[in-house]
């Protein structure tokens, strides 16, 4: 229902205000607290389908996007899955251009949802399920070749203000109202770096004392300034060791923080047994991020974080593995 208790005229009026649940049986024996924002209960089943709507409406109010226009996107599969759903709504062929790294779940229902999908093959040294910053660099290639053949609208995710502005307008709003404005702290995993850009801008207006952190793969912390030991990590969506995000405000940023491949994984996996939250990788890194707060600097307190997507987008994956489906 919409704010005058009528139905959404389109499933785009669904996008956003999501739940905030907090996560007391992850936490137990923890003084703290851990408020998860359940975003892969968007329609596209991602946080990502608030920066389609938002990009695409900013773009058609400004004039960038013509009508009919075709939308071209370099994607993990969220922000396309978003896309396809906006621009299918709204009449604009839309091109998904994503890695073959990343799970073939989300190839597949882009292009249900009426997107023409193109799969970029990965490096010759690089695995499934492992998209490396050089795997994203021939999707950008390809991505600006499209782009230019087509005379293409690119929705442009790294770089476009609609990113920072869905987060700093709706996803942190939403989080300071939900929780009465008792937050301490918030965590996410930068892949573009909107969402952490976006809540930490309305969070830091809100109250300044509210404790920012960037969370980043172990071995790919570039954010954080270390060296890319190991960047083939298993945390899709993010952590493509870039040095430089243009979405991140350097001085919201209070620290960084590292989660290993073992602790997003296992962090997930209890995330869906122990609170009945069925998330992604990334979801799992957050609240992995948010229990190494409450057990290290921040006892007692209350961190705030993201449930980007669903785990359904990784069932060909072993997050969830056959073990578990025999029980
Ligand atoms: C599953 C998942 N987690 C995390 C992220 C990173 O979010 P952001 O781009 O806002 O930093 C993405 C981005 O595509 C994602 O798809």
């Amino acid at each position: 229902m919409d704010p005058n208790g009528r139905p959404y005229a389109s499933v785009i009026e669904a996008i956003g205000d999501t739940p905030l649940v907090e996560l007391s049986r992850i936490t137990a024996g923890l003084e703290g607290r851990i408020l998860a924002k359940l975003d892969y209960l968007n329609p596209g089943f991602s946080k990502k389908d608030r920066i389609a709507r938002q990009i695409i409406e900013d773009a058609k109010a400004q004039g960038s996007l013509r009508p009919d226009q075709t939308v071209v996107e370099l994607t993990s599969g969220n922000t396309g899955t978003g896309l396809a759903i906006v621009c299918g709504l709204k009449g604009h062929p839309f091109v998904a251009v994503m890695s073959k790294g990343n799970s073939m779940e989300r190839a597949a229902m882009m292009s249900s949802l009426g997107a023409e999908v193109v799969l970029v093959d990965q490096l010759p040294d690089s695995k499934p399920g492992q998209v490396s910053g050089g795997d994203l660099d021939l999707v950008e290639r390809e991505t600006q070749r499209l782009v230019a053949e087509r005379k293409a609208f690119r929705a442009d995710q790294f770089r476009s203000e609609g990113n920072f502005r869905a987060h700093y307008l709706h996803t942190g709003p939403e989080f300071i109202q939900q929780s009465g404005g008792k937050i301490d702290a918030f965590c996410d995993f930068a892949g573009t770096g909107g969402s952490f850009a976006g809540c930490a801008a309305a969070f830091k207006e809100y109250s300044p004392a509210i404790q920012c952190f960037v969370v980043e793969p172990e071995g790919a912390a570039t954010l954080a300034g270390e060296p890319a030991s190991s960047p083939d990590h298993r945390i899709q969506g993010g952590g493509y060791s870039r040095s430089h995000l243009p979405q991140l405000r350097p001085g919201h940023i209070d620290g960084y923080l590292k989660v290993t491949d073992a602790e997003a994984m296992a962090t997930a996996r209890r995330l869906a047994r122990e609170e009945g939250i069925f998330a992604g990788f990334s979801s799992g890194a957050n609240v992995a991020a948010a229990l190494q707060l409450l057990r290290t600097v921040l006892p007692g307190k209350t961190v705030a974080v993201l449930i980007n997507d669903s785990g359904l987008k990784y069932l060909s994956t072993d997050l969830w593995s056959q073990a578990d489906l025999r029980r």
